[in-house]
């Protein structure tokens, strides 16, 4: 296991009736007017906004909207967010809403307190060290947000999806209650779980050694998944099951999965441009190019993938010849995917074969700056992932 550290101060409240502590939290990490930060419009009509507003106005908390978040979030409403942020002398930014919301009101918190222009963050790599506090109120189980340290933003100029990070971005508090995830379209559903395990693969297939502890946590989250995924896809009230769903994308994704080892990511870099360019969701691009990465790394690496085949999807392994186990794990991770709903292949997704090489252009990666932890990748790589993905 590598040296790490470990540092995710989130406060959580999960359950029915959580976002009653909305008021009293904004107040315990320092609110006094808050930016309230929200989507398309969903929360206005499930009745989750209704219930925010209820306990800001409790406290006695004055707050402005700012509503129209895009999935795929852009830098034009960030913009104009830092500028309401300013003028409003605004110090608390209270996001409503999925991956999205959390990620552009951490982008409009990064920026309201930086000299330079946001976007400096997430074109650089420059760490977020100084923002306005974030609370968020979960929607969706899906990106890990409500307690990750990260947040990606496309660029309207030119369409680049790009991450920033830092300790600065990490949400002061989560509310999450589970029944506000009930009114998601099955496809959202499907989408937020095919994330979910993908950020638990990204971390689960390294090549440090002796990290017992946090591969059987990767295994578990995923054994869950797979045993609790079905059931929200067929009865979206289905409590329980959403309440796994919804603990699983924060444990997926704060890290606790992930430490003391080296992790690849190059899944999530290859997945960005497609969301960039044809403004799919993030979840289902991932349902195509993560067991297309499998495919390509599997032979390169095959250790961890017979692993993943045996203790995961319970295939019987084949002392002969390990490959065909690590292919067959391969094989019910994509038709479990599938089975839920969601696409496999360019086609389904609604991407095309001449676009890959602005989409190897448009990530980036060089050989001699290749991405990925588990098998690095360069352009020729990245070229051969999205082809195996037509
Ligand atoms: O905009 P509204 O009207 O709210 O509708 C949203 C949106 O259309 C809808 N929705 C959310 N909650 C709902 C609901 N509809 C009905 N009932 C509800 N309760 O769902 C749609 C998708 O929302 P979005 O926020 O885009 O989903 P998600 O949470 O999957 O976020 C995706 C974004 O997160 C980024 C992705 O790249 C993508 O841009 N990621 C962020 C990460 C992070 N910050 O740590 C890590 C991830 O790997 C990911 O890259
Ligand atoms: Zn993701």
């Amino acid at each position: 296991m590598e040296n790490f550290t470990f540092y995710a101060p989130t406060y959580f409240s999960f359950g029915k009736g959580s976002e009653k502590d909305i008021g009293a939290l904004v107040k315990r990490f320092g609110g006094k007017k808050v930016l309230v930060h929200y989507g398309g419009g969903s929360v206005k009509r499930n009745g989750i906004f209704d219930k925010v507003i209820a306990s800001l106005n409790e406290s006695n908390i004055p707050y402005v909207e700012l509503g129209g978040v895009r999935p795929n979030p852009r830098s034009g409403l960030v913009y104009k967010g830092i500028d309401i942020c300013r003028k409003e002398n605004i110090d608390f930014i209270l996001a409503v809403g999925g991956g999205s919301v959390i990620d552009s009101a951490k982008a409009i918190a990064a920026g309201t307190v930086y000299d330079g222009d946001f976007w400096d963050y997430y074109s650089t790599g420059k760490k977020v060290d100084r923002a306005l506090p974030v609370g968020t109120v979960l929607t969706i189980a899906a990106a890990g947000s409500e307690g990750s340290p990260d947040s990606v933003i496309t660029h309207e100029d030119g369409m680049y999806k790009r991450g920033a990070s830092g300790e600065a971005l990490r949400p002061k508090f989560s509310i999450l209650n589970p029944e506000f995830t009930e009114t998601l379209p099955a496809y959202q559903t499907a989408c937020g779980i095919s994330d979910i395990m993908a950020h638990v693969c990204e971390r689960y297939f390294s090549n440090t050694k002796n990290v017992e502890i946090t591969d059987r946590l990767c295994e578990g989250v995923l054994k869950a998944m797979i045993e609790e995924s079905p059931k929200v896809i067929k009865n979206p009230h289905d409590y329980e099951a959403r309440a796994n769903i919804m603990w699983a994308g924060m444990v997926a994704h704060n890290n606790i999965v992930g430490v003391g080892r080296e992790q690849d990511w190059s899944s999530h870099a290859i997945e960005h441009e497609l969301s960039a360019l044809y403004d799919v969701a993030h979840g289902a691009g991932l349902a195509v190019i993560v067991p297309a990465w499998m495919k390509y790394v599997m032979k390169k690496n095959l250790g961890k993938f017979v692993q993943f085949a045996v203790r995961v999807w319970g295939c019987d392994m084949n002392f002969e010849n390990p490959e065909i186990t690590a292919m067959e794990g391969i094989n019910r991770y994509s038709a479990f995917l599938t089975s839920l709903g969601m696409p496999s292949n360019f086609k389904e997704l609604g991407a095309k074969e001449e676009d890959i090489p602005t989409l190897v252009k448009h990530l980036g990666a060089t050989d001699e700056n290749p991405i990925g932890g588990y098998v690095k990748l360069g352009p020729k790589d990245i070229e051969a992932i999205y082809r195996l993905a037509l």
